[in-house]
């Protein structure tokens, strides 16, 4: 295992920043992350781990240790009837394991097809789409302590998943590497059509009851649709969380904006399309120099090209003042600002 300096991390982050890794190095292996736990070198400069880079904002040069987890593999660890335990590496992308399960009839994730990233960052912020998040199919995770090497079993409890949330982003941030994650995967599968976008697609196509097959082509067209290609436009997908809040403001806000749409939650708190809320202020489709808010889809901010991170960051807080401005809400970053 080779550490490189002073490495172009352009490749490694969708949004496509020119920044800089002091080092880099890549690991292929347990043992290969066991080893760089192990020596000092590691000890003397700070760490950024990377699947697929596609949920960070590279701020500034990286001045430490970049690791580029590489860990692959998908192993069917045991089954019953009803279930089926998949056990995947954390540097496995995670649209292939997607892929993997709808290609066996294993349901339970085709409804997260094509977001971007690996395994190992599934977890981290508890990912979804479509009415399906990463937690509904969790089983346990095999996590390394980054300082002492002990490797941990988290379950679904110890993560502590929320919306785009889990110790990993709190409590644990920076501690461990997730090595890899155990899903339970449904041999019978049932299609979950709830979301709008889903059943429309799928009216479209005249299917009235969709294979799994069928339901992960439906969200792959509709997200191909919606949201930028990072291949060909630099992103990192939703830039911001969509926004919780009281049900007073929620009613307040319905007074004004009769066709705001809003999703009650159990706690009696409402949640809000912060692309929405976004498009309201007028930046849909708005370019400011190298970056600007996309034309299908005001939550996701773009790279034009040549945007610096310091430049996509300083618009997306014009963003979010705009918004809280004219709604009084506080968009909070779900992409990973890294300085
Ligand atoms: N909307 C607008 N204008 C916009 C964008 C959205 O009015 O520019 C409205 C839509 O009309 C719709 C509502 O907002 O009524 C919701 O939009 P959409 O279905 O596109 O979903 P979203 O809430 O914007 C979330 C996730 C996405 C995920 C989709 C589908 C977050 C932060 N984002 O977006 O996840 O793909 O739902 O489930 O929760 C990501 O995390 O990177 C991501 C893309």
């Amino acid at each position: 295992m080779s550490v490189l300096e002073y490495l172009s991390l352009k490749p490694y982050n969708t949004f496509g920043i020119d920044a800089c890794a002091r080092y880099f190095c890549r690991v292929q292996t347990k043992e290969d992350m066991l080893h760089l736990i192990a020596d000092e070198f590691q000890y003397h400069h700070k760490q950024l781990i990377i699947g697929g880079g596609s949920n960070i904002l590279l701020c500034d040069d990286y001045d430490g240790l970049v690791i580029k987890n590489e860990i692959t593999g998908i192993e069917k660890i045991k089954e019953d009837e009803v279930f089926v335990w998949l056990k995947s590496y954390s540097g496995t992308v995670w649209h292939d394991l997607v892929m993997y399960a709808v290609q066996h009839n294993y349901g339970g994730i085709e409804n997260m097809a094509l977001i971007p990233g690996t395994v190992g960052a599934a977890p981290m912020q508890n990912i979804g789409a479509y009415g399906v998040e990463l937690k509904d199919v969790f089983v346990e995770l095999e996590a390394i302590d980054l300082q002492t090497g002990e490797q941990h079993i988290f379950d679904k409890a110890a993560c502590d998943f929320g919306y785009r949330h889990s110790v990993f982003k709190t409590t644990h941030k920076g501690q461990y590497f997730i090595y890899s994650v155990t899903l339970r995967l449904s041999k019978h599968p049932q299609p979950n059509v709830a979301y709008g976008d889903i059943r429309k697609t799928l009216a479209e196509w005249h299917i009235s009851s969709p294979s799994i097959k069928e339901l992960a082509d439906a969200v792959m067209h509709i997200r191909r649709s919606k949201l930028p290609d990072p291949a060909v436009l630099g992103n990192a997908g939703s830039f911001f969380k969509n926004p919780e809040v009281s049900d007073a403001l929620a009613a307040d806000l319905l007074a004004q904006y009769p066709d705001m749409p809003h999703y009650p939650l159990p706690d009696n708190r409402v949640k809000i399309p912060a692309g929405w809320l976004i498009e309201k202020c007028g930046w849909k489709g708005k370019r400011v120099g190298h970056t600007g808010n996309h034309a299908q889809q005001a939550l996701v901010i773009v790279n034009y090209g040549d945007a610096s991170g310091p430049e996509i960051w300083q618009h997306a807080q014009e963003v979010q003042a705009s918004v809280q401005k004219k709604f009084g809400i506080l968009l909070d970053a779900e992409v990973n600002i890294v300085r």
